[in-house]
């Protein structure tokens, strides 16, 4: 399994398709093949995943100029609630400073529960996008962005 068979396997399990928020194989693979996209992979224990521990989590982001945006970040649901979400961001933090990015961004739903995560690593909110995302149902919603500096 490479990185993206393991993201992938994370994202199928970890994304409710209602939301709609799910990348396709195609968009992450196009993602990475950009100089400036990455991505951070952990299983249960936090470390770089094995064969005998698979991925429970990750991040997938890009820099731009000197801002890093956290394009995505999923964690398995049987992993949540014991802090892995956490040292995913805290990864995400690390490396985004040693690359030389001055600030850190992301956009999501309004009333996602990962704000919570979020806020407790430091982001702040600073936009709205009103109606950004559509569910399955129609139903819109607003996109928040939420940034902090390093
Ligand atoms: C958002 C997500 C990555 C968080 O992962 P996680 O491993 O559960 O995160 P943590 O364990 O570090 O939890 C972070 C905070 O959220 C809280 N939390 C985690 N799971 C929770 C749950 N099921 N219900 C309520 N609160 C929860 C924790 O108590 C913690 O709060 P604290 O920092 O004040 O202690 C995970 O819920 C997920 O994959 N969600 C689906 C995908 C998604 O919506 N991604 C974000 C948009 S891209």
């Amino acid at each position: 399994m490479n990185d993206l068979d393991k993201a992938m396997a994370v994202m199928d399990a970890a994304f409710d398709p209602y939301w709609r928020e799910a990348w396709t194989r195609r968009q992450v693979e196009d993602s990475l093949a950009l100089s400036s996209g990455f991505m951070i992979l952990m299983d249960d224990a936090g470390q770089y995943p094995s064969e005998v521990r698979p991925a429970a989590g990750f991040v997938l982001a890009r820099k731009v100029l000197d801002e890093v945006e956290l394009l995505l970040i999923g964690v398995r649901p049987e992993y949540r609630g014991r802090g892995l979400g956490g040292k995913l961001i805290a990864e995400f933090l690390q490396k985004s400073a040693r690359m030389g990015a001055a600030n850190v961004f992301l956009e999501v739903r309004a009333n996602n529960p990962a704000e919570k995560v979020y806020r407790s690593a430091g982001f702040e909110p600073i936009g709205r996008r009103k109606d950004y995302y559509r569910t399955t149902d129609g139903t819109k919603i607003d996109a928040v962005t939420f940034g902090r500096a390093l």
